[in-house]
């Protein structure tokens, strides 16, 4: 089996717990995160297309990125004319059809989605990125989607270069309590063992951007929260 395989399979093994686990680990700070995302989004795209906007969230796991989709674009008067979700495990995505029968869920990895090209106003890929082993090939795959003038909204733990005191008792946070309580909520200990070690092996924001640039996506706005824990990145399609 393949790193990438590994990675999915993965995915399917904890998809059953996958909800509840997370709302343990994030304590739900995580939603200030997703609701800041769709709002820079939104704001990023021309007054015309915010009358149909069309979505695909890749790497969309359990369907959580798309309810934070519906409900602030419900919130700022958006109409969303589409939106799909994308995954490549089974087990993921059997969940988020159950969640939201309303929506499509196709099942594919972010280096090779099967949409027409400049055919989304918005991709979005929350926490999904850092899994990908391809990730060159995943990001020209947005910058082909995309319309021309579209945004990319990439949230994803980063690594920090040179971490203040605040952001080192996160980093230790992350990588000690959060496997072990991960570990317990899903009784797969091994799979949120891969969280830090997946955020360790992963890049800097700058390094990000500089990819991000390298395939015509223009990094927009970079911002980390909680303490560098999370960064949320918006980029251009130029
Ligand atoms: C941490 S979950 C994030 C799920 C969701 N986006 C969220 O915000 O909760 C990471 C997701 O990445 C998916 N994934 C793993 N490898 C991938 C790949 N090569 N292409 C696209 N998605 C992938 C996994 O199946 C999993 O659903």
């Amino acid at each position: 089996m393949s790193k990438q395989q590994e990675i999915i399979a993965m995915f399917d093994n904890i998809a059953g717990s996958y909800d509840l686990t997370n709302r343990v680990m994030s304590c739900g700070i995580d939603i200030a995160w997703r609701k800041k995302a769709c709002q820079l989004a939104f704001k990023n795209l021309s007054k015309d297309s915010l009358n149909a906007v069309n979505i695909a969230d890749v790497a969309c796991g359990t369907g959580d990125m798309i309810s934070h989709w519906q409900k602030n674009a419900n919130k700022e008067n958006v109409k969303i004319q589409s939106i799909v979700g994308l995954d490549p495990s089974e087990g993921m995505l059997n969940v988020a059809r159950k969640k939201l029968p309303e929506v499509e869920f196709v099942q594919c990895e972010a280096t090779k989605i099967p949409l027409e090209s400049a055919s989304k106003d918005i991709i979005s890929i929350a926490y999904g990125i850092r899994n990908v082993v391809e990730r060159k090939q995943a990001l020209e795959e947005f910058a082909r989607v995309l319309k021309p003038n579209g945004i990319l909204v990439i949230l994803e733990f980063t690594k920090c270069e040179n971490p203040s005191f605040l952001e080192k008792l996160m980093g230790f946070y992350t990588k000690n309590i959060l496997p072990f309580v991960g570990g317990i909520v899903s009784r797969n200990y091994r799979a949120y063992r891969y969280l830090p070690d997946s955020i360790e092996e992963f890049l800097t924001a700058d390094k990000l951007n500089s990819e991000l640039n390298a395939v015509s996506l223009k990094p927009l706005y970079t911002k980390a929260f909680s303490a560098s824990v999370c960064t949320l990145f918006i980029a251009k399609k130029l």
